[in-house]
């Protein structure tokens, strides 16, 4: 790598303006969409005890291994991984952590932004006063007639990917750290104002129960949407080990780890900060904004009797009840739906920017940040394509009918399970469960073992020694093992029981 290139690569102005970018690329659709449907699936409490012992002891280490990778290497991942890997005298071959995570980038990215484009449609459906008294079932309709017109959708993915390449195509500095300075804390208001309102409800405290009192039993037992218990032939309860797994990935996703987002991130960070620091406020306000989009959801869910377990459609027919009977509630709802759009901009930029600062910095010098940012997002659009039809409602049944038609295959039947699984639902799970968590593995297993003690020595001098202590350990040992067995867990065959 040339000195030139790294040299005019952009550096965030203060240490603020870095904890302000990974913030808003932290604080995202993981918190408010993500967050709250996955712990209505998973069983609640229990489903979040497990998620914040992995951000302890998963998210916090690999976030600081990102950020010092990244700051070290001053590069773009992929250039970031097989430099320090050749200082240290080793295999160029760990730039694919590099590459493994942009793909994993681009396949987020790629539903994502259509999920984000629903939250823009709602920002006008809320304005429009579209939500005013509507019963859930009413709710459910708006929803459904919307998602069912799969070109609407499209023409939202197309509108927020293209404001997510043209920030992107600017450069990471410009903008977004004003952006997130005034609306991350605008959105916390709002999200406050709104548990607020959640505590008038009758169903405040079924939903703190349902959220602080872990059960177990709920966590690790296979149940339908309304949280009863699936029964086997015999009888007896069928044990799922799938809720741990994806707590662990959310721990990923949540905190944008794993596939080079934080590591770009800190590769623009000053050397004078703090590692450690940084990431703690970075995890403290990712957590309390989920924790807080629980406490504003479920009490609805509980109040209008919905069944928890809505999948990703929760926040879709939950918040516009609420804006529906709160005075004010239009303009409240479209405020809060535009906020919610801005966080999730903020974060679809970090999806990208590995990619872009890896095609603009690469050696061919082909392609300026511009070009390289409307060749990523194209590519990342088409993509989508898959997700909005998912979305209103493709199967892979329907996409295997098809194809046995082009092939003059009229009659073919593909029934099973598999068949029914949707490609949004798909991916949403392999990236988030699987890939992130292997990116962050590699990359820990990266600073642990492989990489120069002295460089590591260089870039935590300003840790403190129990920090670092601490850090080393969890990087060798304990987070390594945590997601190994996570992993393997899944295959080890098991007993239903009663
Ligand atoms: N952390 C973001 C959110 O919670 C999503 C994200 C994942 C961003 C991975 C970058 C990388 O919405």
């Amino acid at each position: 790598m040339d000195t030139v290139s790294i040299n005019h690569r952009g550096q965030w102005s203060t240490r603020m303006a870095f904890i302000l970018a990974a913030v808003g690329s932290a604080i995202g659709l993981g918190n408010i969409w993500k967050f709250p449907y996955i712990v209505g699936m998973y069983g609640g409490g229990a489903f979040i005890l497990v998620y914040l012992v992995f951000i302890l002891i998963i998210g916090m280490p690999v976030m600081m291994t990102e950020i010092m990778l990244g700051r070290r290497g001053r590069q773009n991942p992929v250039g970031t991984m097989q430099t320090l890997a050749m200082q240290a005298g080793q295999s160029a071959a760990w730039r694919y952590v590099g590459w493994f995570g942009m793909v994993a980038g681009f396949l987020i990215l790629s539903y994502y932004s259509v999920v984000a484009g629903e939250v823009m449609a709602y920002v006008f459906r809320a304005g429009s006063g579209a939500f005013d008294n509507q019963t859930a079932d009413g709710i459910r309709a708006i929803l459904t007639d919307f998602v069912s017109e799969p070109e609407k959708l499209l023409a939202w993915h197309t509108i927020f990917m293209v404001l997510t390449t043209v920030v992107v195509a600017r450069g990471v500095r410009l903008g977004l750290e004003r952006t997130v300075r005034w609306l991350m804390p605008a959105l916390f208001i709002l999200l406050v104002i709104l548990v607020g309102y959640a505590m008038s409800l009758k169903g405040f405290g079924q939903a703190v129960n349902f959220l602080f009192e872990p059960d177990f039993d709920k966590l690790f037992y296979l149940q339908d949407a309304h949280g009863k218990f699936v029964l086997d032939e015999a009888g007896q309860r069928v044990f799922t080990w799938t809720p741990v797994m994806v707590a662990m990935g959310h721990s990923f996703f949540t905190l944008s780890l794993g596939m080079g987002a934080i590591m770009v991130y800190g590769s623009y960070l000053g050397r004078e900060a703090s590692i450690s620091r940084v990431t703690l406020a970075i995890v403290a306000a990712d957590t309390l904004v989920a924790i807080l989009a629980g406490l504003a959801i479920f009490p609805l869910v509980f109040t209008a009797d919905l069944a928890p377990a809505q999948g990703p459609d929760l926040i879709f027919l939950t918040l516009p009840l609420a804006f529906g009977t709160m005075p004010g509630g239009s303009l409240f709802g479209m405020l809060f739906f535009l906020l919610l759009l801005f966080a999730a901009w903020s974060s679809a930029i970090s999806l990208m920017e590995p990619a872009v600062a890896w095609l603009s910095e690469n050696r061919s010098k082909r392609f300026d940040r511009a070009a390289a940012a409307s060749w990523i997002g194209v590519i990342i659009w088409l993509l989508g394509i898959i997700s909005v039809f998912a979305t209103s409602g493709t199967t892979l049944r329907d996409v295997f009918e098809s194809v046995a038609g082009w092939f003059g295959i009229e009659d073919a039947r593909f029934t099973g399970k598999f068949f029914s699984l949707n490609l949004f639902n798909i991916i949403d799970f392999a990236t988030a469960n699987i890939m992130l968590p292997l990116g962050g593995l590699a990359m820990i297993i990266f600073a642990a073992w492989v990489m120069r003690r002295e460089s590591i020595q260089a870039e935590l001098a300003a840790e403190r020694t129990f920090v670092l202590t601490l850090w080393r350990i969890l990087i060798r040992y304990v987070t390594p093992l945590a997601i190994v067995f996570v992993f393997l867990y899944r295959l080890v065959p098991h007993p239903s029981s009663a």
